[in-house]
C-alpha cells in the first residue's frame, strides 16, 4: 500500500525542520542494495532547496546547499560522527535543465546503483523514467498564504 504523510510548514524553518527529520529517518532504515533516491518536485519557490538545507544539517553536514541549477550536481560527503550508518554521500541535483538522457553523462548509473549514496532529486519529476520503482517522493505545494508550504511525503 501507499503510505502518504501531509505536513504544513508556517515558515522556511519548518521546512527545513521536515528535511532534517527526514534525514535522520532514513539513516535508520537498514541497508540498501542501490542508492536511495528521494525525488524533490513542486514549483520554482516551493521549498525544495530550503528542505535539502535542513536535509543535509540532519546528515551531520555543516556546508549549506544551494540550489544546484547551474551546476547540476553536487556531492556532499556525510561526516561519521553524527551516526552516518551505511551513507557516506549525499548528492544534491537539480534536473531542471535536463533529461532522463543526459544523466549518463553525469554517471547516474554508477552513483545510483552505489547504496553509500543519497540522493536529492529537484525536479524529479522531469526524469521519472530513470529511477527505479523505489522512490521517495516529498511534492511541495504553495499554501494558503505566503509562508505556507504544504509538504507530501509518499513512498
Ligand atoms: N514554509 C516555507 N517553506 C520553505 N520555504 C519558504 C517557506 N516560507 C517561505 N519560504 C521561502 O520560499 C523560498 C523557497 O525557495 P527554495 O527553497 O529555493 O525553492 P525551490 O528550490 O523549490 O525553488 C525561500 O526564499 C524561502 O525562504
Ligand atoms: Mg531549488
Amino acid at each position: 500500500m501507499q503510505k502518504c504523510v501531509e505536513i504544513s510548514t508556517k515558515s522556511d524553518k519548518d521546512t527545513k525542520a521536515v528535511g532534517e527529520i527526514l534525514a535522520r529517518s532514513l539513516m535508520e532504515d537498514g541497508p540498501r542494495k542501490v542508492a536511495t533516491l528521494v525525488s524533490l518536485e513542486g514549483d520554482l519557490g516551493a521549498g525544495k532547496t530550503t528542505f535539502v538545507q535542513g536535509f543535509a544539517k540532519g546528515l551531520g553536514i555543516k556546508e549549506i546547499p544551494k540550489s544546484p541549477t547551474f551546476v547540476l550536481m553536487k556531492i556532499f560527503r556525510i561526516p561519521g560522527k553524527k551516526g552516518r550508518k551505511h551513507f557516506e554521500n549525499l548528492i544534491h541535483m537539480d534536473v531542471y535543465r535536463i533529461s532522463a538522457r543526459d544523466l549518463n553523462a553525469l554517471e547516474w548509473s554508477d552513483f545510483s546503483k552505489n547504496p553509500a549514496n543519497l540522493i536529492l532529486v529537484e525536479w524529479g519529476g522531469r526524469i521519472k523514467k530513470a529511477f527505479s520503482k523505489k522512490v521517495l517522493r516529498v511534492i511541495f505545494e504553495h499554501g494558503k498564504n505566503e509562508k505556507e508550504r504544504i509538504l507530501r511525503i509518499q513512498e
